[in-house]
């Protein structure tokens, strides 16, 4: 455009607001959620509320946000903490790699940006897991730039408001733009944040209540009878199921425990040693060939402990789970990024995915057995 606007900004220069935008923010005006995160401009509690909320309910974000500000109240706070401490913190949350992207920026922010997170669009876009939806919630909340932040709420409203004929993502860049025509400058982070209330508490992916909707008057996929057809939707493969078996290995009171490659899935966090089960092999027989592959060490299972079944986002889990004698080899990091023998006590301490919390009790009762 050459005059260093948004088109946002253009348009309300044009247009002051939209009628959606207004119909939208009186009804945000009269019923926003008095969510913790909204009390104040603290760019690092946006921040944070911001990558809590990415993929995640806000029913499950809440104790979390809560705990963490007590514990993290700030940037520095954040950098200072080890990533154990942090993914601990962050422990049954789900989508890891959020809580080390977040530790890494936190530090990039206090090492190379005087511990102030910064208020330009393209310099946070640089940071680690930034990226156009955390972008522009945060810049637009706590900075008032024009960004519209398209998550999946403001892409299931902007395909109705436009009946949009596209799946996802081919669908974002008319959306997008259909945000980014109405975003008023004047209220950008409140536009946003009005659209992501709406698509919880109106505009639903089943049974929305257009009946209640104030910016139904808009919305081209009503008018047509058709809101059900939007966002158009593709076929998801079907969750795979993974059989798998963990050895809880004991050695003198203390068991071995191994901790994750850091960027795969459930990356960093510490487990029972174990993995798939292939064909051919029963959950011992498992056990056995991965404790060797991943650690060096040969071990025996004596006893079965329990059967855990877990549904993880992308997919769901039964885990076999063994006590097993240690019998020999030190411990090596092979197929993990590190291990540690622990007492059980220790265990509630460590960040673990939660199927392995599932354990927990059966092996601290135990170890008081033995
Ligand atoms: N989802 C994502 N960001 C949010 C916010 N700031 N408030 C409520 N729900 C959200």
């Amino acid at each position: 455009m050459g005059n260093g606007l948004y088109t946002g900004e253009m348009n309300l220069i044009k247009n002051k607001y939209s009628d959606f935008a207004s119909h939208l923010l009186a009804w945000y005006d009269g019923c926003s959620c008095n969510f913790p995160w909204r009390d104040c401009k603290d760019p690092y509690k946006i921040y944070l509320s911001e990558v809590m909320l990415q993929q995640t309910q806000v029913s499950t974000v809440l104790p979390y946000y809560q705990k963490w500000i007590q514990k993290y109240p700030t940037i520095q706070s954040v950098a200072n903490a080890t990533q154990e401490q942090i993914l601990k913190q962050w422990e049954g949350l789900g989508y890891y790699g959020r809580a080390r992207n977040f530790h890494k920026s936190c530090k990039i922010i206090l090492d190379n940006m005087g511990g102030i997170i910064s208020s330009n669009p393209e310099e946070f876009s640089k940071l680690p897991g930034v990226g156009p939806y955390i972008s522009a919630a945060v810049m637009s909340i706590a900075f008032q730039h024009p960004l519209p932040a398209v998550d999946a709420n403001a892409i299931r409203i902007g395909a109705r408001m436009e009946m949009v004929d596209l799946p996802y993502p081919k669908n974002l860049k008319i959306i997008s733009n259909y945000f980014d025509n109405h975003i008023p400058i004047e209220r950008p982070g409140d536009f946003n944040q009005a659209i992501m209330d709406l698509g919880r508490k109106i505009c639903s992916a089943d049974k929305p209540k257009c009946r209640v909707c104030p910016i139904s008057i808009n919305c081209k996929a009503l008018v047509n009878n058709s809101v059900d057809k939007y966002p158009i939707k593709v076929k998801r493969a079907k969750k795979p199921h993974y059989n798998i078996a963990a050895g809880i290995i004991w050695n003198k009171g203390q068991i071995l425990i191994s901790k994750r490659r850091e960027n795969g899935l459930l990356g960093g966090l510490w487990e029972f040693p174990g993995g798939k089960i292939e064909k051919g092999e029963n959950a011992q027989t498992c056990i056995i060939r991965e404790v060797k592959e991943e650690l060096g060490v040969l071990v025996q299972p004596t006893s079965f402990l329990k059967q855990i079944k877990h549904a993880y986002t992308h997919f769901s889990i039964t885990m076999d789970a063994y006590h097993c004698d240690y019998l020999q080899g030190t411990p090596q990091a092979i197929g993990c990024d590190n291990w540690k023998w622990i007492t059980p006590e220790e265990i509630r301490l460590l960040p673990f995915p939660k199927a392995n919390h599932k354990l927990f009790d059966k092996i601290i009762v135990s170890e008081s057995i033995c």
